[in-house]
């Protein structure tokens, strides 16, 4: 059993909590290095010294995806290595087999394992029992990948994210919680204005008060949204939430539209991982305006995959 610890230098990616500062930067510089590298090239380009060549990663979908499918395979297929996409469904996995065996399994087969969970605790099982790396690609509690891609985003267009002031506006879910932890490691100030019933876990507040973070959960976002540097939201229903309608009523207050907008920075970024509900989380005219960024963020998945498979395998 693995116990999460690898033998060096392979690393698991399960969330930013488990990483250093050092880490951190160092996925981002390597993100953009790789972006630039790839730059003036087809997206069927792949690295000259092609670094993965001999690595090979299974991807397992317990849920949809478009982003974080698509990014991971033309990523490991640009840095020279092969990719398997399962579907949990069409996997012994959904009749029963455990995720220890799975996690077992494939580690005779592959390289990494990335996988996209119902439950959170079906990721540390296979982090647990798997002999290579296992990547976090979004559960119930966090979307880690999503928030380096944001990271790397906000540093392009605004510099440095160090003390800069971040804003979520609405649902305190999976990607919320990254960005919790996103704001621990690379030191900015994150203010979360969300509802009473869909805050954050209240473990995850006191971790970040605990590891210096400047973090603030407010129920006002017009008061959260003065002076923002960036405004970040998600859907208002993540895969497996239920009752929408009530969802919808109590996050309506939470929507990011162009008067939220007006108590930022005049050169404030607008974020979303998508897919967006538009009309819903965020109107028409700020999710296709001027500060949103949205189209940037979804291609530094791309970049950001390829930076964290470089890491996993310490490459
Ligand atoms: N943002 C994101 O993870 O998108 P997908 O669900 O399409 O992968
Ligand atoms: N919070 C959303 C993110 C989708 C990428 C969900 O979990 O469905």
């Amino acid at each position: 059993m693995s116990n999460f610890i690898l033998s060096p230098p392979y690393r698991h990616f399960l969330d930013l909590a488990a990483l250093n500062v050092g880490e951190a930067r160092e996925i981002i510089e390597k993100a953009r290095a790789l972006k630039a590298a790839g730059q003036g090239h087809g997206k069927g380009y792949i690295h000259p010294d092609q670094p993965l060549a001999d690595r090979s990663l299974a991807m397992i979908f317990e849920k949809p995806s478009t982003r974080t499918r698509v990014s991971f395979e033309m990523a490991i297929h640009q840095l020279g290595g092969t990719a398997i996409v399962l579907q949990g469904n069409d996997m012994q996995l959904g009749r029963g087999e455990t995720v220890a065996d799975t996690a077992q399994v494939l580690s005779g087969f592959v390289d990494a394992i990335m996988l996209r969970a119902d439950s959170h605790d079906s990721l540390l099982e296979m982090a647990e029992y798997a002999t290579v790396p296992v990547i976090n690609a979004l559960t119930d509690f966090s979307h880690p990948c999503q928030v380096m891609a944001d990271v790397l985003t906000f540093e392009e267009h605004l510099g440095p994210i160090r003390d800069k002031k971040i804003v979520w506006s609405g649902d305190g879910n999976n990607v919320a919680v990254s960005w919790i932890h996103a704001a621990v490691l690379f030191g900015c100030e994150l203010t979360l204005a969300c509802p009473k019933q869909f805050s954050p876990p209240t473990q995850i507040l006191e971790w970040a008060a605990n590891n210096g973070g400047r973090v603030t959960l407010t129920h006002d976002p017009a008061a959260a949204a003065t002076g923002a540097d960036c405004v970040v939201t998600d859907t208002w229903i993540s895969m497996g939430d239920r009752n929408p309608e009530e969802r919808i009523a109590i996050l309506a207050p939470f929507q990011v539209n162009r008067k939220l907008m007006r108590q930022t920075k005049k050169d404030s970024l607008f974020m979303h991982c998508l897919p967006a509900h538009r009309g819903d989380e965020v109107t028409d005219e700020v999710i296709d305006g001027p500060h949103s960024v949205i189209w940037d963020e979804a291609e530094n998945r791309l970049h950001i995959q390829k930076s964290i498979l470089m890491w996993c395998f310490g490459r």
